[in-house]
Order: C-alpha cells, then sequence, then structure tokens
C-alpha cells in the first residue's frame, strides 16, 4: 500500500525485495546493510488474511542483530522495520510511508502538502569496494564500477568525466566505502555516475522552480524522502528590460547583448534563491544533485540562453519543444559538479513548460471531467480537456489583470486595494487594502491607512471593482460608466465625455475610468475567446471544473470573475484556485521519472490551437466584451 500492487514470493525473501519485484519504489541507499534506514515500511496487523485475523509480526521474521542495532542507533520508530531486513513469513500488507522521519532536523517548512510518490532520477547507492591488489591490477574506479554492478545491477556505467580525477582520494577517504549517486532518467537508458562521496551519504537534494515573468518560485526537497525542506521567492529581474513579454522580446531585438544580459539576470537570480533555501534548509549546494525547471516559452529560452526573436511573432517558432536535459554547470548554476537539469517540455510557441507542469499537477488528461486550466498574466496560457483530449492555446490578455494599463492600478503589494463592495442603494464604496486589517468603512482603517499608505489598485480589486460597477448598474451590459448616475451619487464624475467612479475620495484620489473599464473588458473578451476557441474544439457548451492558476488566480474571487464573463459558466464551487500549479509540477517531476513520462506523452498529444488563425476568435472576442457576454448565459450565476 498505497499503490495496491501484490503478488506471491518465497518464504525468506526480504521485503525490499518484494517491492522491486512488484516494481514498488523503496528507497534504500546503504545496500541493504541496515544501516541507512531510508528503506522503512510499516506492516498492517490483521484483515489481510481473508477469515482469520493473525499478527503482522508473526508473518515477518523477527528483528535481527543489524535491525537492531539500526533500531538502537538511530530510533526506529513503533510500527516500522527496515525492509532491507525484515523477510517474509506469510501474507503480509506493507504500506510505504511516502516520507520517512529521517533528517526530520533539516524539515522546516512544506511548501504543498501533497505527497509525491518518490522514483527520482538521482539514486544513492552505497558500495564496499575492493581494495588494490599487486596481483590483479585493476583500476580504482574499474573496481568501483564491479561493485555497483554486483550489488546494485549497474552494469554499463557510465562515468561524469569530474569524477575520475578525485576517485582515488575518495574511495581511500572513505576507506573504500563510499556511495554513489547514479543518476537515470530514463529506466532504459544507460545509468550514470553523477557524484561520489566518502562512506554513507545519506541525503541528495533535488530543486524544482517555475520561472514566471515576474516572480520566480522555488523548492528544495529531499530526494530521499520527498519533504520539501525549504522553499523561497524573488521578483524576477528581468523586470528592468521589460514588465511583460513582449517588451523583453523587443529589447533583445533591439540590443544586442540584451539576450545575454537578461540569461545573467535570471541565471544570478536563481543563484541567490539556491543560496537562500540551502541556508534555511542547512543544505550544502554540493548535495544538490538534480533540478527541474519550468517557465512560460520566453523564460525558458531566456534561461537557457537561447534567442527569444522567433517566439514574438507567427509561426512562433520554439527552438526546442521537447524535455531538456542539461547540467546545471552548462546553465550557469554551479551546484555539484554532476548536478543534472532537467526542462519540462514546452506545449506551443506560447504556452510553455509551466502550463505542462500544471497540467501535470491538475491532471485534467487524468480525469472524465472537463477540465479548464487558466493562468492568466500577460499571456493567458489556456488548457482545456479530460482522458479523452486535451486542447491548449495562449490569449494575448495584456497586462490590464497586473494593474497596468489602469489608471490607479498596481502590482499586489501593501497599499493596494485588493477587495471592493459598492452599496446598490447609496453607490458607496467599502473597501479592503493589502496590509491594512479593517475594511475601509470600519473603525481603525484611517489610522492605519495613514501609516501604510493606500498607493493604488491592483488586479483582483479591478475585477470585483468593474464587476459591482456593472451588478449596481454604473455600468451597462456595453461597459459604458452611466452618466445619468450622477444624479444619484456624488461619486460618479464628468470627465469631458466620459464618466468615472470615484472610488477614494482621498490621498491618492482612486478612480476607475471609463478607459480602465476598456481595458478590463479587451483582457477579459481576449481571455474568453481563446477559452470559446477551446471549447469549440472539444465540441462542448459547458466545463465541469475551473482551475486558476498562479498568483493572480489565487485571488480573484470567482464569482466576480464570472460576473465579468472572465470564465465560462461553472457550479461556483467547481471553480478553484490551484497556487502555484507549475511549482508543484516541477515538484512532481523532480520526485517522480515516471512524472516526467508522463507529462512528456500528454503534451505530445495535447492540440496546440493558435488563435491569432482561428477565424472564430474574432466573433467570440466580440461577443466576450459585454458583460458578462452577449450570447452566452451564465445559469449558475442565478443559483
Ligand atoms: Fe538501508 Fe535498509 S536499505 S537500511
Amino acid at each position: 500500500m498505497p499503490s495496491g500492487k501484490r503478488g506471491r514470493f518465497a518464504v525468506g525473501t526480504p521485503v525490499l525485495e518484494a517491492a522491486r519485484q512488484l516494481g514498488v519504489y523503496v528507497e534504500s541507499v546503504c545496500g541493504g546493510r541496515a544501516t541507512c534506514g531510508r528503506c522503512q515500511v510499516s506492516v498492517q496487523e490483521g484483515n489481510f488474511a481473508k477469515h482469520k485475523i493473525v499478527s503482522a509480526n508473526d508473518h515477518l521474521s523477527p528483528i535481527g542483530p543489524k535491525e537492531r542495532r539500526y533500531a538502537e542507533v538511530r530510533d526506529l520508530p513503533e510500527g516500522r522495520r527496515l525492509s532491507c531486513s525484515a523477510l517474509i513469513k506469510g501474507d503480509l500488507v506493507i504500506d510505504v510511508p511516502q516520507d520517512t522521519v529521517i533528517n526530520a532536523q533539516v524539515v522546516r517548512k512544506a511548501a504543498d502538502e501533497r505527497v509525491i510518490a518518490r522514483d527520482t532520477a538521482v539514486h544513492m547507492c552505497y558500495v564496499e569496494v575492493e581494495e588494490p591488489d599487486m596481483h590483479k591490477p585493476s583500476g580504482d574506479l574499474d573496481r568501483l564500477k564491479a561493485a555497483l554492478a554486483a550489488d546494485w545491477k549497474y552494469d554499463n556505467l557510465e562515468v561524469d568525466f569530474h569524477i575520475i580525477p578525485q576517485v582515488q582520494s575518495i574511495l581511500r577517504k572513505g576507506e573504500w566505502k563510499v556511495t554513489a549517486a547514479i543518476h537515470r532518467d530514463h529506466e532504459g537508458d544507460r545509468p550514470r555516475l553523477i557524484a561520489l562521496y566518502p562512506g554513507l551519504k545519506n541525503e541528495a537534494y533535488g530543486i524544482a522552480c517555475d520561472i514566471g515573468s515576474t516572480t520566480i518560485a522555488m523548492h528544495l526537497s529531499s530526494l530521499l524522502s520527498g519533504r520539501t525542506v525549504a522553499s523561497a521567492g524573488a521578483s524576477n529581474p528581468q523586470i528592468r528590460f521589460g514588465e511583460d513579454l513582449m517588451s523583453r522580446v523587443s529589447y533583445v531585438m533591439m540590443n544586442p547583448d540584451g539576450r545575454g544580459a537578461m540569461t545573467n539576470a535570471v541565471r544570478e537570480a536563481l543563484n541567490g534563491l539556491i543560496d537562500k533555501v540551502c541556508a534555511q534548509g542547512g543544505v550544502s549546494r554540493q548535495d544538490i544533485l538534480d533540478a527541474v525547471f519550468v517557465g512560460n516559452p520566453i523564460m525558458h529560452h531566456l534561461f537557457l540562453g537561447i534567442d527569444p526573436t522567433e517566439l514574438g511573432g507567427a509561426p512562433f517558432a520554439l527552438a526546442v519543444s521537447g524535455a531538456v536535459h542539461l547540467t546545471a554547470t552548462e546553465v550557469g548554476l554551479p551546484m555539484n559538479a554532476g548536478t543534472r537539469v532537467y526542462m519540462l517540455p514546452c506545449i506551443a510557441g506560447h504556452v510553455g513548460a509551466d502550463a505542462a507542469a500544471a497540467t501535470l499537477a491538475e491532471g485534467p488528461h487524468r480525469q472524465d471531467e472537463m477540465m479548464l486550466l487558466v493562468d492568466i498574466g500577460t499571456n493567458a496560457e489556456i488548457v482545456l480537456g479530460n482522458r479523452n483530449r486535451v486542447v491548449a492555446a495562449s490569449s494575448p490578455t495584456g497586462p490590464a489583470f497586473e494593474g497596468a494599463e489602469i489608471s490607479s492600478g498596481q502590482r499586489a503589494a501593501p497599499g493596494a486595494i485588493e477587495r471592493v463592495r459598492i452599496d446598490p442603494s447609496t453607490l458607496e464604496p467599502r473597501y479592503r487594502v493589502i496590509g491594512i486589517e479593517p475594511w475601509s468603512d470600519e473603525p481603525g482603517f484611517e489610522d492605519a491607512a495613514a501609516a501604510v499608505g493606500v498607493t493604488g489598485i491592483c488586479g483582483s480589486a479591478i475585477i470585483e471593482v468593474v464587476a459591482e460597477m456593472f451588478l449596481t448598474g454604473i455600468i451597462s451590459e456595453d461597459g459604458v460608466v452611466d452618466g445619468s448616475m450622477t444624479a444619484r451619487s456624488p461619486r460618479i464624475l464628468q470627465n469631458g465625455r466620459t464618466y468615472s467612479y470615484l472610488l477614494r475620495d482621498g490621498e491618492p484620489r482612486i478612480s476607475v475610468t471609463q478607459n480602465d473599464v476598456r481595458a478590463i473588458q479587451l483582457a477579459k473578451a481576449a481571455l474568453y475567446a481563446g477559452v470559446k476557441l477551446l471549447m469549440d474544439k472539444q465540441g462542448i457548451s459547458h466545463v465541469d471544473r475551473i482551475g486558476l492558476a498562479g498568483a493572480f488566480g489565487t485571488f480573484i474571487d470567482p464569482k466576480y470573475a464570472m460576473v465579468l464573463g472572465l470564465i465560462p459558466d461553472c457550479a461556483l464551487d467547481k471553480v478553484k484556485a490551484v497556487g502555484n500549479a507549475a511549482g508543484t509540477g516541477a515538484r512532481m517531476a523532480l520526485l517522480n521519472r515516471g512524472h516526467r513520462r508522463e507529462i512528456e506523452e500528454t503534451v505530445s498529444r495535447i492540440e496546440k490551437i493558435e488563435t491569432a488563425l482561428e477565424s472564430k476568435f474574432q466573433e467570440h472576442f466580440v461577443y466576450a466584451m459585454a458583460l458578462p457576454n452577449k450570447v452566452d448565459a451564465f445559469p449558475e450565476l442565478s443559483k
């Protein structure tokens, strides 16, 4: 358990061996010497024998001297056994815990409590190597390879060159006992020795990283227990070259060293984050042996040092769309000389490895229900599908949802208005500001506002305020601010030929102008039209569930998103913020090679729709300019 696999084995077979034969991954570093403790399992009592309840212990060999020594020195928790030492004596139900208690001291912060079954690309293998003998001349490396073949069945081993100059000193330092880190991404690949440590090395780490155009999120996980030991985030310093993706592509096109400058900037930020997570987790950079990166196509290319110019215009050709395998040194991230890097495949020229990772995390391709997954940034990445068929596209939403192009817009930060309500009878607003606890009409707000400073309005509030203006009749279905409302409220102000709504009459004055409403209409119409195109491709008029990914998706209220017609009609309890799904997908690919194959296979069959080439896009876009939509109904909203 929990895989549910079962089989029959000869009495006396070690539980670890039985797990291997069943294809169940149980970690083992010491090779069954009962010293690493990585192979712990627990054994359920009773109900596995159909008609009688028996003690599990009756069907396992009793604890032997080696296991007892481990239990005494390292403290084996109650109910746990070392699967390398426990021998099968009868019917058993074995629980394979997905994390072990080892190294609990380095566990500070779990980024995502999701448990990911481990089958890592890097495997730590302890071996005892034969000492040199004048009468049997052979190289130290050859005897190491022979030991790895004998104990771990790693025949045909390839060796990273950086190991060779060090092999003699490491073997002697470890007194001929060493731990080898073996990398094998595909089961069929030749295994490769990527790092070598003297003695028993009972830890190895990996990083999973989502390189967003605005923020970069990184998690450091133990490859042996699967636990996330540290997480950190930073702004993407490429912002100084351009706020949105297309301005960064233009920067590359206009400046001969633009690509290099942006590649260096992101790698520098990544190095800083690696230092940060290592310090938080008490981990040495040298012990990071695997890394997974995801990002949208432009971030993906710039990280790899590839010129993204081709992604700036049709046909949006990627330099490489499949998964990429590299060493960390090749991408300027010095860790261990053998550290491997895996990048998930990109789906299309505008739908990147981040969307692939989000798909892996949320699994529309594993479900019967038709799921819509949307990551809203300056470019919305949209995936729609179920286990039968998955389609994907991107839509040029522009930066309005991130607060750009809005008169008082700003990024989500302390001082930004994040929630808005408008009283339908008086048209008076109340709002909430990031960093300030009370709402604007509650006691204590003004003092806090004086201290924090109200600076603008962020994306989630822009959605809410426009939706509330629509619900209260301040704007019409066409998005026009109704001038006749000036008679009802002093908050409706005339600006030449258009009108605006005064949200805050203080310092600074914050109003929502006709242009702001237009910018939101354009952005939401682009997103909705992209979604509709995918629905057309699937031949559906209704989606079963919606996942809103990314920071923006986390903060928008699904009800307001639907009032505006940003997303299609769907039962509100089926619309969920899925957080940094791309980061979760990256962690899944870090900890389990099977997930790498799963997403590679899924991406190869995702149908890519190029919105710019679809004639229906324009028609859907025009209908979607209305609030919530000229032709589509939203029955869930009236429930
Ligand atoms: Fe190391 Fe069992 S494999 S203790």
